[in-house]
């Protein structure tokens, strides 16, 4: 039997795969390289010493999304794929529906037809809205503020209905707070394409001379020093928390939203002084206005992945910069 990971060769995905190879899982991915490289599979080799099944194909295309479930034993899918840039998001809003919800649910059909119920997603921390207060814990009220987490929203809500309609479906929605570093190894991290949307790579490039300064959104806000507080989390610990969503799925039937954060928060100003620590380089900045959309202070109660996954977030961050680091400097120009 083999675990279909959709999505695979992404940041996330890649980091997941390392892990479960580690484990002896047999891995099949799909995905279809829209926002990563296939130059991954070799890192992976590298790292693991093993190979990994590879399918270049769309989730949203049920044909070879079946062929898929035909040729292959598979026991549970953990499902990664899906379009990440809120920004992006308001501007071809039914590119994001289309890909993340319509693809999602042509998965689910697929799983369903071949018997395959047990599923880990990729939520996100953004399905908390603006409206709750840290530390965000799973029993708060939902919403969204953007298209890209209104997909995310939509989707819980399909599973939880999915699970509610079929006892033998087990599921659970990560719920991702803000994933940062790298593997060890500096083999493999994350490439955005273009100029990034988020911190850590943009902080990273600025380090590595591509990108001339960072621009903070605001240091007006209530927060110890004005800039806003988010939870970064360690990629691979994010990684071992789906290890962890697996191996507990038999015992989770039904449909499970669980917080994969570290319950700390960390300022913009202190990882970039934190980086400018460990890189020994400098990081020049100007403060801008606010960023549309951003909150003060976002970090999670991490309590219930605890109890139920027995996962707890292990690297500091130190390590989360520190291979951040490795994996910029070793590749300037990403794979
Ligand atoms: P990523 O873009 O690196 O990985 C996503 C992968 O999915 C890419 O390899 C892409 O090529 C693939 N993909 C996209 N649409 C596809 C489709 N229709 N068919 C097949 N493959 C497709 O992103 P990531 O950071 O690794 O994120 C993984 C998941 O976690 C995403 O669903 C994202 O929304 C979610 N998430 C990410 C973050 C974050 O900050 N990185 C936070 C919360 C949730
Ligand atoms: C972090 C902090 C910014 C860039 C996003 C998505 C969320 C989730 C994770 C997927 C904030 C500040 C940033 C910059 C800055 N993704 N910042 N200058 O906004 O917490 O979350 O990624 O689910 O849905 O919204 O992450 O890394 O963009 O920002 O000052 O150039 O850094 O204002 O305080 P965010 P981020």
């Amino acid at each position: 039997m083999s675990l279909l990971i959709t999505g695979g060769t992404g940041y996330i995905g890649s980091h997941t795969v390392v892990e479960l190879l580690k484990q002896n899982q047999s891995v099949i991915i799909v995905d279809n390289l829209v926002n990563s490289s296939i130059k991954v599979l070799d890192r992976i080799q590298t790292i693991t010493g093993k190979t990994v099944t590879f399918i270049k194909a769309d989730i949203c295309d049920a044909k070879a999304m079946d062929a898929i479930f035909n040729e292959h034993k598979i026991s549970a899918v953990v499902h990664f794929a899906g379009l990440k840039a809120v920004g992006e998001s308001n501007e071809i809003p039914l590119t994001y529906y289309h890909n993340n919800v319509s693809g999602t649910i042509t998965l689910l059909q697929i799983m369903a037809k071949h018997h395959v119920k047990s599923l880990v997603f990729s939520s996100s921390a953004t399905v908390y809205g603006e409206d709750n207060q840290s530390p965000l814990d799973e029993s708060m009220p939902t919403s969204a503020t953007n298209p890209y987490g209104m997909t995310k929203l939509m989707i819980e809500n399909i599973l939880f209905d999915l699970a509610k309609s079929d006892p033998q479906w087990s599921i659970v929605c990560l719920r991702y707070f803000n994933p940062i570093g790298a593997h060890e190894s500096g083999l493999i991290g994350e490439n955005p394409h273009g100029i990034p949307n988020n911190l850590l790579p943009y902080v990273a490039q600025v380090a590595i001379g591509r990108l001339e300064q960072l621009q903070v959104f605001g240091d007006d806000y209530d927060t110890h020093d004005g800039t806003g507080v988010r939870d970064y989390i360690h990629v691979v610990d994010l990684a071992l928390g789906h290890v962890q969503a697996l191996a507990k799925l038999p015992q989770l039937t039904g449909c499970h939203a669980i917080n994969l954060g570290t319950g700390n928060g960390t300022s913009v100003l202190e990882i970039v002084e934190k980086f400018e620590e460990i890189s020994g380089k400098h990081i020049a900045y100007t403060i801008v206005s606010r960023r549309a959309g951003d909150l003060a202070s976002v970090y999670a109660k991490a309590d219930l992945a605890k109890s139920l996954l027995n996962w707890q977030a292990q690297r500091d961050l130190h390590t989360m910069i520190a291979d951040t680091w490795r994996w910029q400097s070793q590749n300037p120009k990403g794979y």
